[in-house]
């Protein structure tokens, strides 16, 4: 009865707990690994495949864990008997294993009526509860980050952001998405709901950073202490501290002219740094917020490295919303108005202005033009198409004059070869200007109708 109470969760928090009374640290990703492994009875060449260390690393790693384990317990613990001792030792104290405290080596049991947390978040900066330990000094620098505004239903992408980072410790998160999709706010907000799970949280823009070397200067003068330890690495403040980093404005290191994902050389070294951060054990989590994905992003979510990307695609149709605020007419026709926008915020919130100023707020009137009106939209446009090399432009004309869209076995004739063709569409989906459907002939691409508008222009300009 009593073991089929005891879940992985329970004793990951005892686990935390004891490390933080033993050693006044958490336990780092290597060390969460194999406790969640062993239970399950992985091997130690397993676990080392899997999070890319030597098994000589893992053993090392997981005798010092049971070293800890077997005097808390008083019986020696190891991989083979670790399950069975932790469920000898639940029966034993079984009420109150959740919420035990540590003292100088010894458990002290509180009452029942300390249970509060069935289900402990996993990222907590705070996890014991013993009055004895020293909490750590938080510190937040959100001085970069916008105003939290008034913010329309995006419960989904904000429950599965929270799922990444506090349930599965995921070291690198991406946002991707066009100019005004709302990758800013959505993670304001996010930020907002989590911060209490960090130490430190740092916001910054790559638009203030021109070299790769000045942010990394900045980011460690933040972490350090006032004074400062010698030789410390990124990576070495990230195992010391929970950490949140956010870097918005990403795509700002990346090149223009070239396929996407190319660093420009002030930036020739993040990618490194992206591997080092997916790879290395801590607790803290890099949120990076881009128009373009990074080529180090997509092979490191291939490999099971805790890289996570949401791609977002507009507010759908919790946009009626914003047009509710803005005191439009003619509702019956606002889906039509959000659909053609590709219900992004920053568009729908330029064209409604335009709503308002020339037809007093009638969305009918304004849809009874034949035409697609961009007005102030064309620069935002603008700053996306002219990151594009010769060969996207070519797709992106292609596309534009395609009644139902391109398929893939219908290469242009402009291509001289193949591999141009297919980078070019890779680069693009990367980019997130052209939409993959799936038909009977094979995938076929789309434009939104704002950017096939305005790539039409381009053509005849
Ligand atoms: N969920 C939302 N509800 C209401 N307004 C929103 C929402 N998301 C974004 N907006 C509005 O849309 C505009 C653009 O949002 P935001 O700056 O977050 O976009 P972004 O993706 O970060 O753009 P960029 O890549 O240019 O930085 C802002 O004015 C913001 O207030
Ligand atoms: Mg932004």
């Amino acid at each position: 009865m009593y073991l089929a109470k005891m879940d992985f969760q329970k004793v990951i928090k005892w686990a935390e707990d004891l490390m933080w009374a033993k050693k006044k640290r958490r336990l780092n990703s290597l060390e969460r690994a194999i406790l969640e492994r062993v239970w399950k009875n992985y091997k130690y060449q397993e676990i080392a495949d899997e999070y890319r260390y030597s098994k000589g690393t893992v053993k090392t790693v997981a005798g010092n864990l049971w070293k800890m384990i077997s005097e808390e317990l008083d019986e020696k613990v190891n991989k083979t008997n670790f399950r069975a001792a932790m469920e000898r030792f639940y029966i034993s104290n079984s009420k109150n294993f959740v919420q035990s405290n540590f003292n100088q080596g010894h458990i002290k049991i509180c009452g029942e009526s300390c249970h509060s947390d069935e289900t402990p978040k996993n990222r907590s900066p705070t996890t014991p509860t013993n009055s004895d330990n020293i909490q750590p000094e938080k510190r937040h620098d959100l001085t970069s980050a916008p105003k939290l505004r008034n913010f329309h239903n995006c419960t989904n992408q904000l429950a599965t952001l929270k799922q990444w980072i506090l349930t599965e410790n995921t070291c690198i998160v991406t946002i991707t998405g066009l100019s005004g999709i709302g990758k800013t706010t959505l993670t304001r907000q996010l930020v907002a709901d989590i911060q209490d799970n960090f130490d430190r949280i740092l916001w910054r823009s790559h638009r203030k950073f021109s070299t790769l070397n000045a942010l990394k200067t900045n980011l460690i003068e933040f972490f350090s202490p006032p004074q400062p330890k010698q030789n410390l690495s990124i990576i070495d403040y990230l195992r010391f501290h929970r950490c949140l980093i956010i870097l918005d404005d990403f795509q700002e290191t990346l090149t223009t002219g070239e396929f996407v994902s190319t660093y420009i050389p002030e930036y020739k070294n993040y990618g490194k740094l992206i591997k080092e951060i997916a790879r290395s054990p801590h607790n803290s989590c890099l949120l990076l917020l881009s128009w373009e994905k990074p080529t180090e992003i997509a092979n490191l979510e291939t490999e099971n490295c805790h890289c996570h990307t949401l791609q977002l695609q507009g507010l759908g149709k919790s946009a009626t919303e914003l047009l509710k605020a803005k005191k439009l007419t003619d509702e019956d026709r606002w889906l039509e108005l959000i659909n053609l926008y590709s219900s992004n915020p920053l568009w729908l919130n330029i064209i409604v202005s335009t709503i308002q100023d020339l037809f007093n707020g009638s969305v009918a009137q304004f849809l009874s033009y034949s035409y697609l009106f961009l007005g102030d939209l064309k620069p935002i446009l603008h700053e996306h198409y002219q990151r594009l090399s010769e060969s996207e432009k070519l797709v992106m004309q292609w596309l534009a004059n395609q009644e139902i869209g391109g398929n893939i076995s219908s290469q242009p004739p402009e291509f001289s070869t193949n591999n141009d063709f297919l980078g070019a569409i890779q680069s693009l989906i990367k980019r997130g200007l052209i939409k993959k459907n799936v038909s009977k002939e094979g995938s076929v691409f789309t434009l939104e109708p704002v950017i096939k508008e305005y790539v039409k222009n381009q053509s005849n300009s």
